[in-house]
């Protein structure tokens, strides 16, 4: 199945895979975050699928969606991880995933974090500055280690993309700059506790193109030769994430086309066969396995503007207040017994920016249910309690099944940490 057919209507009734959303909502609730196992399944093995007969580590971007039940399945079929955290770390180990198959990226590790780090044995560490390098050299000595490493050079490309997810620009705080990045290597290689393993990128994320992905990856391999000429041999290319959804109408490359074309150029590169290479994807693996399911609590119509209240808000799902992300909205139960309006969905929360969707046309009364979609990726991974709103319920469906995989926070939990005045 895969992420477009999980996700479909049976006579005017929205599904998840084998189960309608409106039974799912009677049972667990409003707002719900549902996501379809197969869909995530079939989307990585599609990774992999491309990845065939080459030496490649297809990691999962753990903060797209880190439940750990998600983590548990990607870590069955087999995908490593990318993490920006000691928690994203603690989540793989929770999740009876591989630290050996884990990239650690971020730009701002802490020690702790590399201890931790070091310690489970990751893949990994993508360095984004010459000072983190040398505070990992130092922590690495502590533990008597030698921390493997690539330097995450920032290609200065131009991704295409919100400016907010675009990475790989010089302006960015992202990575090492192309320039700087021979001399860091050197450095990196003169260091006891280090162990210079290979080169990374990534160059921003919802990207629709093959062009960035190549003209970065011509630059890297630049560097690879300059490397080369230097003595320095490394062992892998981390091409990073970043591949693109559709949420509206975008034509992003599928996966197979995108990794093809990327083989195609290390190919033509005299040693470029010979790395190994790593991708770090997040939303392409989840984005569309998922949808943020919520009922109508009010239609109201201000001036010209009609209004469609529901329950799930900006906490819930942040990407279009803090993007103007685009997401689709489907009635659960399409109807014909009442007109097509046009309507802004917005949530509850006391902020105008509180907007899911705007001039929308959907046939609904006040207690229908509508499916928020492409929201499997960034949706409750950045989610808040903002209002004090319990997060959402998360469900997995696997056929006919359905598995409450975090439940619906409770009020109490949400100030459990707080204390009273003394
Ligand atoms: N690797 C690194 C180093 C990253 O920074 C990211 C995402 C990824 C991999 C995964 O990228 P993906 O394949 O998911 O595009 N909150 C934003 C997206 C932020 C992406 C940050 N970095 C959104 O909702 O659109």
């Amino acid at each position: 199945m895969n992420q477009e057919s999980a996700f479909r209507y049976r006579e005017h009734s929205l599904f998840a895979e084998d189960v309608a959303l409106a039974d799912i909502a009677r049972e667990h609730g409003t707002p719900a975050y549902v996501y379809s196992r197969s869909a995530i399944e079939t989307a990585f093995a599609s990774f992999v699928q491309a990845c065939r007969g080459r030496d490649a580590l297809v990691c999962f971007a753990l903060k797209a969606n880190s439940n750990l039940a998600i983590i548990e399945l990607l870590a069955r079929a087999g995908a490593g991880f990318d993490i920006v955290s000691g928690g994203e770390l603690q989540r793989v180990v929770a999740a009876g995933g591989d630290p050996s198959k884990v990239l650690f990226s971020g730009v701002g590790k802490s020690e702790a974090e590399m201890r931790c780090a070091l310690d489970a044995g990751v893949r990994c560490f993508n360095v984004e500055s010459e000072s983190e390098l040398l505070r990992l050299d130092r922590v690495a000595a502590s533990r008597k280690l030698r921390a493997p490493v690539s330097l995450r050079v920032n290609p200065d490309v131009d991704a295409g993309t919100h400016p907010y997810i675009s990475t790989g620009l010089r302006e960015n705080k992202f990575g090492i700059a192309h320039e700087d990045a021979l001399d860091v290597y050197r450095r990196a290689a003169a260091l006891a506790n280090i162990e210079v393993k290979g080169i990374a990128c990534h160059i921003g994320s919802q990207i629709t193109s093959v062009d960035p992905y190549l003209a970065a990856a011509d630059k890297l391999l630049e560097l690879v030769d300059a490397l080369h000429a230097d003595g320095i041999e490394l062992h892998h290319i981390d091409f990073g994430g970043g591949l693109g959804i559709r949420y509206r109408d975008e034509d992003p490359p599928s996966a197979q086309a995108l990794l093809e074309a990327l083989f195609r150029r290390l190919d033509r590169h005299p040693r470029g066969s010979r790395y190994g290479v790593f991708f770090e994807f997040g939303r392409s693996i989840v984005g569309n396995a998922g949808v943020l399911l919520t009922r109508v609590e009010y239609l109201k119509q201000n001036g010209e503007r009609r209004f469609a209240i529901v329950d799930a808000a900006m906490n819930d799902l942040m990407r279009p207040a803090l993007y103007e992300a685009y997401h689709g909205v489907l009635p659960v139960r399409q109807r014909d017994d009442v007109e097509a309006r046009r309507y802004d969905v917005v949530g509850p929360v006391c902020e105008s920016g509180d907007w899911l969707a705007r001039d929308r046309s959907l046939a609904i009364e006040e207690g229908d249910l509508l499916a928020i979609a492409s929201a499997g990726a960034y949706g409750m991974a950045m989610a808040s309690n903002y209002n004090t709103r319990p997060r959402a319920v998360e469900l997995l469906v696997d056929g006919a099944q359905v598995q409450v995989v975090r439940e619906r926070e409770s009020v109490a939990s949400l100030f459990a940490l707080e204390r009273r005045l003394r």
